[in-house]
């Protein structure tokens, strides 16, 4: 959310922390937080490039590309053990603070692994009862001691704006020549969560590329357009038809996930989601895709017609999700309980009835006790969802070789091995 209802949530959320100076900060960052996001990610940026990971809107398609093509190289030089070597020397020399106050597993650990394989050293704060913040510290002072010691910041937190303002307070200090660093929103409240969706992104981009088995359900673009009937399938984003399905009011990843595809043309957005409060789609989302001028749909069935068949037989690609039931109030409790949610889980009948080449992805955990994919289905071909995970920890360590400037090096190494070695994609 971009408005000024979730900058007062900011002020609630960080509370009576240190009076004086926070207001003041805050009141200065709330005005900078309530700026069109085109005005936000240029400052965002340093030479073209990106200076902080806060938001998708600051994700182009061609800045994507850029990103898949360096995690592509990353994947193959790791194959070898003079690839290996070679990455992580690279940034040997550069320290990162994965600063994680919500839980993680999936995100933490494959961004300790990105950073693993680049040899840039990490360290971690994930309980804040066990900083400086029990003694009252602010954030932005604990922040701020961080780039002292770090040269990047990672950081996941309940606090829907906290890093974009974090971000503001580097932009600030490098301006009054002092230490700054970058810093990557790994999960921001129910706001956004934009690794989340340039990993999705990234497994969408390797599985329409229709090459390889282990990234494609099916991998021959002939036998698609042939066999399966489906004569104007192309290559890539674009012109494909993007299901949601689950909990699409408070998943911060779909939210970063619509907003990049939103940037493909011919591209439509079907939301699968019970017509509940807490479930459906936020204003602040319908309206910037509505900007965005991509064609959206809201129903609550799989079974809901588009384009004269069920969704679930329209679709290329479908996004599961889990029922966030951590954001649930009381009231919500109550209605969801009365709510027959039984619609919104896969089965094997539906995934059968979905297109042979379409992906399942889910940005996971997925919750066992819901059972929105039951396990049965992950060993249909369509399922990706391990392999998206995978492919999270490659352009993770893209996204950092950017940050760092190291994504040049990686790919000039790249390309005299493979001219020198052969060494081959995969
Ligand atoms: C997601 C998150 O934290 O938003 N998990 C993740 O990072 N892969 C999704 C979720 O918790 O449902």
């Amino acid at each position: 959310m971009q408005g000024g209802s979730e900058s007062t949530r900011l002020t609630e959320a960080l509370g009576p922390l240190h009076p004086t100076r926070d207001e003041l900060d805050l009141q200065a960052y709330e005005a900078r937080l309530a700026r069109p996001v085109r005005v936000k990610a240029a400052e965002l940026q340093r030479d073209g490039r990106l200076r902080h990971l806060i938001f998708a809107g600051q994700l182009s398609p061609a800045l994507l590309d850029d990103l898949a093509e360096t995690a592509d190289q990353v994947r193959v030089l790791s194959k070898s053990r003079a690839g290996q070597d070679f990455l992580r020397d690279l940034l040997a020399h550069r320290r990162a603070m994965l600063y994680f106050t919500q839980p993680s597993t999936r995100t933490f650990l494959s961004f300790t692994a990105a950073c693993q394989i680049l040899g840039i050293t990490c360290n971690e704060v994930r309980d804040p009862s066990t900083s400086s913040e029990a003694k009252g510290e602010t954030r932005f002072d604990s922040i701020r001691m961080f780039s002292s010691y770090f040269d990047l910041i990672i950081m996941r937190s309940p606090v829907a704006r906290l890093a974009e303002s974090c971000a503001y307070l580097m932009n600030d200090l490098a301006r009054s020549a002092q230490r700054s660093v970058p810093i990557v929103n790994a999960g921001s409240g129910a706001d956004e969560h934009p690794t989340q969706a340039l990993l999705d992104v990234y497994t969408l981009q390797r599985t329409f590329k229709f090459e390889n088995p282990a990234d494609s359900p099916v991998s021959r673009l002939d036998e698609l357009r042939g066999r399966y009937g489906h004569a104007d399938l192309s290559t890539g984003l674009a012109h494909k038809t993007y299901g949601f399905c689950g909990d699409i009011g408070r998943g911060r990843t779909v939210r970063s996930l619509a907003m990049l595809l939103a940037d493909y043309p011919g591209v439509r957005l079907v939301f699968v989601t019970p017509d509940h409060p807490a479930l459906r789609m936020r204003d602040d989302l319908r309206q910037r895709l509505a900007e965005r001028g991509v064609p959206v749909l809201e129903v609550d069935s799989f079974e809901a017609p588009v384009d004269g068949v069920p969704a679930i037989e329209a679709i290329d690609a479908l996004y599961m999700t889990r029922v966030q039931r951590e954001h649930d109030t009381p009231a919500d409790q109550e209605s969801l309980a009365r709510l027959d949610l039984s619609p919104y889980k896969l089965t094997r009948d539906l995934v059968a009835r979905m297109k042979a080449y379409a992906p399942i992805l889910h940005p996971f955990p997925r919750d066992q006790h819901f059972g929105e994919i039951p396990a049965e289905i992950d060993s249909d071909p369509r399922a990706m969802y391990f392999r998206q995970a995978r492919n999270g920890m490659w352009v993770r360590a893209a996204l950092l070789a950017h940050l760092l400037d190291a994504d040049g090096a990686i790919e000039r190494y790249f390309h005299r091995e493979f001219r020198e070695h052969h060494i081959y994609s995969s």
